[in-house]
This record gives C-alpha cells, sequence and structure tokens, in this order.
C-alpha cells in the first residue's frame, strides 16, 4: 500500500483544516482557511455528500475542545509546552498565548511544507510570530531516542500537553503502544495528554462503511482492520495516566449548543480524551 496510503494520509490533513474552517464560530480556527485549495475543496465536497455531512462539525468541535481544555491550563499556569503529535496543518500556536512553546511533530514532507508556509505567512503579517519546533518523523519507524533528545532540548523540565488527534486510525495497535508508553518517558508528573479516537462500535455504522467505501474508491484497498479504533477501557488501563475527562461529538454538541442534523448511523463519532500523569 506504501505511497498510495501515505497520500491519503495527507490529504487528510487539509481536508481536516478545509472542515475547521467551515463554521470559525464553533471551531475557533479563524487560521485554517489558509490551507484552502481547489483539489481539496473538491475532496472535501464529495466526501460530505458521500461519507457523513456531519464532519464539518464533528472537526469544529474537536478544534474547540482541545482548544478550549490547553488554554485553561495554560491560564492556570499547568503547560507551558504543547508537543502536537501528528499536528498536520492545524493551528494551536496561532490561537494560544504567545508565550507557549511549540513541538510539531509529523511525517518530513507534511512538517517541511508546513514550516515554509508558516514562514512565508508570518514573513507576509498573515500570522504572527511564535515559538514553534517542527520535526520530522514517521512513527512507524525507530523513531524515539532521537526524538526523545531533540524534545528533551526544546522542553526542558517545563510542564507539557501532548496532542494526538486525528492520528490513531492511521496507525496500528503496536504503534500506539509505543507512543503512550513515549509519552510517558517525556512527560512529569501533573503532565497532560489529549487524545482523539473512535470506538470499535463505530464499524458497524453507515458512516463508517461508507468512509471505507470512499477510500477504497479514491485512495487504495483497504478493509476495516486497517484503521485502528480504541476503547475507553484501554484509556483508563494507561500506566501512570489517569483518564481526568472524556467526551464525544454529542456532549461537545450540547456544551457548545450544536445542532446535530443526522441519524447516529450517519455521524463518525469521534471520543476525546483527557489524561494527568500521576
Ligand atoms: C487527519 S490528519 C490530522 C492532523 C492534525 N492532528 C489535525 O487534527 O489537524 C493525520 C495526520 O497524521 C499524520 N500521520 C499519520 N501517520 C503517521 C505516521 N506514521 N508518522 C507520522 N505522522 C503520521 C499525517 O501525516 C497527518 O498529518
Amino acid at each position: 500500500m506504501g505511497i498510495e496510503k501515505n497520500i491519503s494520509i495527507h490529504e487528510t490533513a487539509f481536508v481536516t483544516s478545509a472542515f475547521r474552517a467551515f463554521d470559525e464560530d464553533l471551531s475557533q480556527d479563524n487560521f485554517a482557511k489558509l490551507w484552502e485549495n481547489n483539489k481539496t475543496e473538491q475532496w472535501v465536497a464529495e466526501y460530505l455528500d458521500h461519507v457523513s455531512s456531519e464532519e464539518t462539525y464533528t472537526h469544529c468541535l474537536r478544534n474547540r475542545y482541545f482548544l478550549n481544555t490547553i488554554k485553561k491550563l495554560v491560564a492556570g499556569g499547568e503547560v507551558e509546552v504543547l508537543i502536537n503529535f501528528g499536528s498536520g496543518f492545524s493551528m494551536y500556536p496561532f490561537l494560544l498565548d504567545e508565550h507557549i512553546i511549540h513541538v510539531e511533530i509529523d511525517k518530513p514532507e507534511i512538517v517541511d511544507y508546513k514550516m515554509d508556509k508558516i514562514d512565508y505567512w508570518q514573513r507576509n503579517y498573515i500570522l504572527p510570530k511564535r515559538n514553534i519546533h517542527f520535526i520530522g518523523v514517521d512513527f512507524s519507524t525507530n523513531y524515539k531516542e532521537s526524538l526523545l533528545s531533540k524534545i528533551n532540548t526544546i522542553k526542558g523540565t517545563k510542564s507539557s500537553f501532548i496532542l494526538i488527534e486525528g492520528v490513531l486510525f492511521f496507525l496500528s495497535r503496536t504503534e500506539a503502544n509505543g507512543l503512550f508508553k513515549f509519552f510517558d518517558v517525556i512527560q512529569n508528573s501533573g503532565d497532560y495528554v489529549g487524545s482523539a479516537s473512535f470506538q470499535d462500535t463505530l464499524k458497524n455504522s453507515l458512516a463508517f462503511k461508507n468512509l471505507l467505501k470512499f477510500f477504497n474508491q479514491k485512495v487504495a484497498k483497504t478493509s476495516k482492520n486497517d484503521y485502528q479504533t480504541i476503547e475507553d477501557k484501554y484509556y483508563k488501563s494507561l500506566a501512570n495516566y489517569n483518564l481526568i475527562d472524556h467526551q464525544d461529538y454529542y456532549s461537545l454538541s450540547s456544551q457548545y449548543a450544536n445542532k446535530i442534523g443526522n441519524n447516529r448511523d450517519l455521524i463518525l463519532n469521534e471520543n476525546f480524551y483527557l489524561l494527568r500523569k500521576l
């Protein structure tokens, strides 16, 4: 599957940004629109038509949840460094307090592209300056030793929030286990992890079947077993972390007064978890 799978994952980062730009009041992300391009627009239109028309709102609320959660922790003096694993084209550095240090980790081709674009937008006063460190890494390789030393140099003993959203779906269970163990090595007591994932039951929904069909037609032949879902008990049993908050599209919709337009079978309901290191 190799290159074909890479292309699909790469495209998903653009698509996620387009969804966030769709309702800026809901996502609170007024910079996501910078990533707009014709090819993505076409993808998005087809995706909303063939997979689930609710996807714009699910992505806006995901951004809103993590943004508000991190903002509160920053305001309370609990987070000094945001480390974003599989950061794609998300724009948290520009939506958060300017004193935060950011570490953005993704495949080398994604971080190189993002770095160039951000540099251009900053030189043209479209984006404010921020303290951002980009690191190119593929989580399917042997990355830990070198990544740890880079992160330690940037972070020192500062408090951190690790974010992993829209990524675990594309990784194997072994890769996910490796990442959560790695987070424990990076972080200190009182630090946070925010994670987004789908539950197993989602695979029975029409929306998921649509998604699979769409990927099969547009990208590469895959089966439902190629996509990772994660149960609540996984987060509850992670060594050295406490699960302190759990939300999903439905709870966030009521929290942020979002009107749900489809029935359950047509919604890719994502779950959001907040963990705190013991
Ligand atoms: C759907 S995008 C989400 C991006 C971002 N987290 C967001 O929410 O806007 C998935 C991201 O995961 C990254 N990713 C997937 N598999 C990866 C891997 N094996 N190593 C590094 N990054 C990976 C992709 O490059 C892509 O940027």
